[in-house]
């Protein structure tokens, strides 16, 4: 027998304000037609004044316990992926602890950009496979508006604030690619490409700054290692993408999860995409897309799925888990 991280509550958080792409016309040199065209998002929420990644991911959690149908002291451990912390301490994972009113247990950011949810979910399963955890809520945050330069149209039209959550929980499987839960993992990272996307401010500059990003070099390394991470994870589980129901990509650009599609010789039609509504969330975007994909009745137990992301490092990874 092998013990197997299975998803058993899923849930997501979007703040209430949404903005449509021409919301940018008044204030940049900008089209509607250039932003769908290009990226193919459409809308993006973000927070309010005052509302916080911890907030959102707050809300998130609740939704996911709910749909698991437990209580917040069941849980061993919350893990929250964000680049977006409400401060620079104490985690927005132990905020979240907090809020949620949770007694035990512990709680800690991960940090990989867009690739969080990812290396989230990669802390989690080893958490749960070594036997230190039973249960695990595993949230993807961000509040992105918050570290855009509003004058620089080629970033701040891609960005958008939300979270999403997942129930992790410690299953007995067969040890075979048949089981539920996560089947394998594949993370990688390469800091010798900082300067494709980053933030220009941080603690030892006193400042936040901005996000800045070098778009068509970080697109190349995008669909190119993607495909590759995906195809790494399903070898690892002894399975090819011809197994795959679902591709649960990391929701940054149409294009790139087309150009991943195609490299694994999927179609579309198995490819959850939310983009147009969320815009690139980092961390947050594949637990949204994974809620809305239950929601929408694409995703069903039993089904598997392999979900990639990319971002800031460069970090990259993809988890095959079957649903
Ligand atoms: N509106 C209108 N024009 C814009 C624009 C906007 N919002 N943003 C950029 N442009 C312009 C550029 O200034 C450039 O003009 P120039 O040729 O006069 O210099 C032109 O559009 C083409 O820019 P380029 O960056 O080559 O376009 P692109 O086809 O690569 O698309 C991105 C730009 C950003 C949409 C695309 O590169 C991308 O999505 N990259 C990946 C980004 C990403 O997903 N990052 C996160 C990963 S986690």
């Amino acid at each position: 027998m092998t013990r197997r991280a299975v998803v058993t509550g899923v849930g997501h958080y979007l703040p209430e304000r949404v903005v449509p792409n021409a919301e940018f016309e008044a204030t940049l040199d900008t089209t509607d037609e250039w932003i769908r065209s290009r990226s193919g998002i459409e809308r993006r929420h973000f927070a309010a004044e005052g509302e916080g990644t911890s907030d959102l991911a707050t809300k998130a959690a609740q939704a996911a316990l709910k749909d698991a149908g437990i209580e917040i002291d069941s849980v061993d451990a919350i893990i929250l992926a964000t680049s977006t912390a409400d401060l620079t301490f104490p985690s927005a994972a132990t905020m979240v602890q907090a809020a949620l009113g949770m007694t035990r247990g512990f709680a800690f950011d991960v940090q990989a950009v867009c690739a969080g949810f990812v290396y989230a979910l990669a802390n989690a399963n080893a958490l749960i496979a070594s036997g230190q955890c039973d249960r695990i809520l595993v949230i993807g945050a961000e509040t992105f508006s918050r570290i855009m330069d509003w004058t620089d149209r080629s970033t701040c039209v891609l960005f958008g604030d939300g979270a999403g959550a997942l129930i992790l929980e410690a299953k007995e499987g067969q040890g075979t690619s048949d089981d539920r839960g996560i089947l394998s993992v594949d993370l990688h990272s390469d800091g010798r490409y900082r300067d494709l996307l980053y933030v220009d401010g941080g603690v030892s500059t006193k400042t936040t700054g901005y996000l800045r990003m070098q778009g068509n070099q970080v697109f190349r390394h995008a669909v190119e290692k993607l495909a590759a991470t995906a195809e790494a994870a399903l070898d690892k589980a002894s399975l090819t993408s011809s197994d795959v129901d679902w591709i649960v990509p990391h929701q940054a650009n149409i294009r790139i999860i087309q150009g991943t599609a195609k490299k694994m010789a999927l179609p579309m039609s198995q490819v959850v995409v939310t983009v147009q509504d969320h815009g690139n969330t980092s961390a947050a975007s594949i637990p949204l897309a994974m809620s809305v994909g239950k929601q929408r009745g694409q995703i069903k137990e039993g089904d598997l799925l392999v979900t990639e992301a990319i971002g800031g490092g460069l970090a990259w990874g993809a988890v095959v888990l079957r649903w």
